[in-house]
Formats: structure tokens, C-alpha cells, sequence
């Protein structure tokens, strides 16, 4: 059975997901290339400031719960189970294929909690989750429809 404990473990996890993914995206608005610049420049900045919001909220969650927030970002990258960048600037298409897949990774893990918080009746957690499974969700639907095929 989980405990408030557990719930804001996972949700540890899904901040660090959120933090590295954030990061990702952002560096991905820096150094994206090509015909398709100024729309991907564009779309990976409205993905980032929304996940750079949904930090405060994810932590603000867990300090609910009456857990300690991260104290560092080598802490968040620590819970994530999103892998950072390598130093390789990928090619338009892979830095969308890598978010597509990283997005599906977030998903997994935030739906696993959400299972988790709705065990334990923790609405407030499983209201969060809700919304930003469905924010994530359409994220990921706007990558992978600008994949060129
Ligand atoms: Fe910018």
C-alpha cells in the first residue's frame, strides 16, 4: 500500500523528469537548425516555459505532503529516468524523435504515480497529475506531428 511517503517519491521522480526534460527542450530551442528553425525555435519555447511552470507546482506538491523539495538540480537530475544530452547537436528530426520518446517516458512514470495517489484517495496529487498528464499528452502529440515522414 502507499504512503504519503511513497507518493511524494514519485513525484520526486516526476520533477526530475520535468527538470530534465525542461532543459532538454530549452537547449533544443538554442541549437535546432535548418528549413523548419523558426517553427521548432518556437514550438520548443512554448513546451519549455510550460514545463518550467509545472516545477514550481510538481515541488509545491510535494512540500504539501510535508517532504522536503530538491535542494539542488544534481538532486533532480538524480530522480529523473530521463537521460540528459550528450554533447552531439542532433539533427532537427532526432532532437523530435528524442522528445517524442522522452515525453512517452514522463508519461509512463507520472501515470504510475497518478495509480499510486488514487490508491491512497491523495486527490490534490492525482488532480495535478491529471493535468499535467493531459498538457504532456498534447505535447508530445505536437512533436511527433512535425516529424518529417
Ligand atoms: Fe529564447
Amino acid at each position: 500500500m502507499a504512503t504519503t511517503e511513497t507518493i511524494a517519491q514519485k513525484l520526486l521522480q516526476v520533477l526530475g523528469n520535468t527538470y530534465v526534460l525542461y532543459g532538454k527542450t530549452h537547449s533544443y530551442h538554442w541549437n535546432v537548425t535548418g528549413a523548419r528553425f523558426h517553427a521548432l525555435h518556437n514550438l520548443f519555447e512554448e513546451h519549455y516555459r510550460a514545463m518550467w511552470e509545472s516545477l514550481d507546482d510538481i515541488a509545491e506538491r510535494i512540500r504539501t505532503l510535508g517532504v522536503t523539495a530538491p535542494l539542488s538540480t544534481r538532486e533532480m537530475a538524480e530522480a529523473s529516468s530521463i537521460k540528459e544530452n550528450d554533447n552531439a547537436v542532433p539533427s532537427a528530426d532526432t532532437m523530435l524523435q528524442n522528445l517524442v520518446s522522452d515525453h512517452t517516458t514522463w508519461l509512463e512514470d507520472a501515470e504510475g504515480a497518478l495509480d499510486e495517489a488514487s490508491d491512497v484517495g491523495d486527490t490534490g496529487t492525482e488532480d495535478l497529475l491529471s493535468t499535467l498528464i493531459a498538457a504532456h499528452e498534447k505535447m508530445r502529440w505536437m512533436l511527433k506531428s512535425s516529424i518529417d515522414d
